[in-house]
């Protein structure tokens, strides 16, 4: 453990440390705040250097490569109110010690959906459709010509199926979305009200029958101690052998160790991922498979999401510190 010595600090004075760099217009946003910024650098700050810059903060304004945990939340001080967490997923704070201080944790859920169903609709046709594979082909300068049989994949819009774990905000976007490909969409019981189309539009399913039935499986769900490895070696042996399976949520939600043996042994045809069990690695093993499509956790980088997403954990940090609610509380 990192030795560290709060600094005096009451409410009133308490600095806000940003763990990283923001977007320029939510940093001009935090000047008009009278208080003292310790800004951390772009790249992710060594765990370290959190616990060296935080003590004497009111608020913290991280990102998800930031673990806030008891550690760093009594290296802060007893003046520390808010943990804004500039992203949807929060399993990076550790809520209980921080409702234990009485510190109010946010974070930034509606602003980032249709970038992440993007993405996910992307990454969807780049895998089934053999884009990236396409792209690596000619950049090797394999010799090629059209043919009937050439690099056919799978035609999403003759009846594929896509079922979605998780139909939350980002689930529904993608619902959304995979309709317009006149996917046939299958999800997980939801606690989310659907709208009479989404309805009509979306069968309900318990998991066993949507992995069983869907040639794309994509994960929409936060990570919890529930859905840590929800995809191990029995529901990937319940999928198609030419399902795609696609991960834009968190890496831990997929067991990398009974995925890549599914791929290695024919369980399932593909896969698409944008988060990894152990961010930033990428298991060296998943490199090697031609029907894998990798992206460097990518859901939420779209200019104005960006924008969007860090205006908002600035804003909640502001309302907090000033004594209003949070607009955004994690429940
Ligand atoms: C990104 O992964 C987020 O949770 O916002």
């Amino acid at each position: 453990m990192v030795g560290v010595t709060a600094a005096p600090a009451d409410v009133a004075t308490g600095s806000v440390y940003v763990a990283r760099l923001l977007t320029d217009d939510a940093m001009a946003s935090l000047q008009s705040l009278d208080r003292t910024l310790v800004v951390g650098p772009e790249e992710p700050p060594t765990r370290e250097e959190i616990l060296r810059r935080v003590p004497g903060a009111a608020a913290i304004i991280c990102t998800l490569t930031e673990r806030i945990d008891a550690e760093v939340l009594d290296a802060a001080g007893p003046q520390l109110r808010v943990v804004a967490n500039t992203a949807v997923g929060y399993d990076n704070i550790d809520v209980a010690a921080a409702r234990a201080r009485g510190v109010v944790v946010t974070n930034t859920p509606g602003v980032l959906d249709r970038a992440t169903a993007d993405l996910t609709l992307g990454l969807i046709l780049a895998a089934t459709r053999r884009i990236a594979e396409g792209d690596r082909f000619l950049r090797n300068g394999t010799p090629w010509t059209w043919g009937p049989r050439m690099m056919v994949g799978l035609d999403l819009s003759a009846g594929a199926t896509l079922g979605i774990i998780g139909l939350g905000r980002i689930g529904r976007a993608v619902a959304q979305r995979a309709r317009a490909f006149d996917m046939q969409v299958l999800a997980t019981p939801t606690r989310a009200e659907l709208d009479d189309d989404e309805r009509a539009a979306i069968q309900i399913v318990d998991l066993p029958e949507l992995l069983r039935r869907s040639d794309v499986v994509s994960l929409h769900c936060p990570l919890t101690p529930q859905t840590r490895h929800l995809i191990d070696d029995d529901a990937l042996r319940q999928m198609k052998p030419t399902a795609l399976l696609v991960n834009t949520a968190r890496g831990p939600v997929v067991d990398t160790d009974a995925l890549v043996a599914a791929l290695a042994g024919g369980e399932i045809g593909g896969a698409a991922l944008d988060v990894f069990e152990d961010e930033p690695h990428v298991d060296p093993r998943l490199l090697g498979f031609e029907q894998v499509v990798l992206t460097p956790h990518l859901g939420s980088a779209a200019d104005a999401t960006r924008s969007a997403m860090c205006q908002m954990s600035v804003g909640n940090a502001v309302a907090v510190l000033a004594g209003r609610p949070p607009l955004t509380p994690v429940s």
